[in-house]
């Protein structure tokens, strides 16, 4: 395949940015839309130019570190799928492909595609855990969870921090990323004392971290790699209510599930 790729390239944090287009060549269609990337930086430093810097680690869908906004959509054109696990055969022979890094003020660029994803470690570093001692596996155990909540917890748990949902999102909301932690930690007993607690840390910092107010537009579910469902922002704001109504932020009456 031959393509043409519109990549934005910004020197640095402050530096203005551009879309710069480029050529390649001979890409097979079985290839992974990074080794696509991995082709054209091995060009560039065979020219002496400055390779295009972008995020990846797994590259199997499970870390959360790539993030490119291909063609418009976070993560591009596959439902529920990371941009490492975009193939070229998604394109066809001439296409015209335009990448750009996750747009949000709370995410600012470091190098062309490369952003600054740690609002999200201060968010979690909120209240995102379990601080009280819940003993060994088998004690934690011991406590009878019905089926239907530990799986919901589970589909909560699937996320994996990668921040499409924000970049998805016409106010650069993070309600989608925060409502899963919050409702993977609050749907179980373990996570049920702190859960009004938690709730109004979390919230907090996502707003202290400058990002926007979520208005319903489902734009974060649709892109998310994990199919995170937005019916854990309407919990996370039912708690949040739930907790500033009561004042009892410690409150272990909160209990868990529902
Ligand atoms: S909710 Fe989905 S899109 Fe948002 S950070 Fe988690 S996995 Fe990524
Ligand atoms: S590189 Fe790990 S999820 Fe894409």
């Amino acid at each position: 395949m031959k393509l043409t790729l519109k990549v934005w390239r910004q020197a640095r944090p402050d530096a203005p940015g551009r879309l710069v287009n480029y050529a390649v060549d001979n890409i097979p269609s079985d290839m992974s839309f990074l080794e696509m990337l991995d082709v054209l930086n091995e060009d560039l430093i065979k020219k002496g130019e400055d390779p295009v810097a972008f995020d990846s680690d797994c590259r199997e869908g499970i870390c959360g570190t790539c993030g490119l906004v291909v063609n418009g959509i976070p993560h591009g054109p596959d439902r529920g799928s990371t941009v490492c696990q975009l193939h070229m055969r998604r394109f066809k022979d001439g296409d015209t492909i335009t990448i750009e890094p996750w747009r949000a003020r709370a995410f600012p660029v470091i190098k062309d595609l490369v952003v600054d994803r740690t609002a999200f470690d201060r968010i979690i570093r909120a209240g995102g855990f379990v601080s009280i001692n819940v003993g060994s596996g088998p004690d934690g155990n011991a406590i009878p969870v019905p089926r239907d909540i530990a799986e919901r917890a589970m589909d909560m748990a699937a996320c994996i921090g990668c921040g499409a949902c924000v970049a998805a999102c016409k106010n650069a909301s993070a309600a989608l990323f925060t409502s899963a932690k919050i409702t993977h930690l609050g749907l179980l007993p373990q996570g049920a004392p702190e859960r009004h607690r938690r709730v109004m840390k979390m919230v907090e910092q996502m707003d202290t971290e400058g990002f926007g107010s979520c208005s319903n537009e489902g734009e974060c579910e649709a892109v998310c790699p994990k199919e995170i469902s937005i019916s854990g922002i309407a919990r996370m704001n039912r708690d949040f209510l739930k907790a500033t109504l009561t004042r009892r932020p410690d409150s272990t009456a909160a209990g868990f599930g529902a």
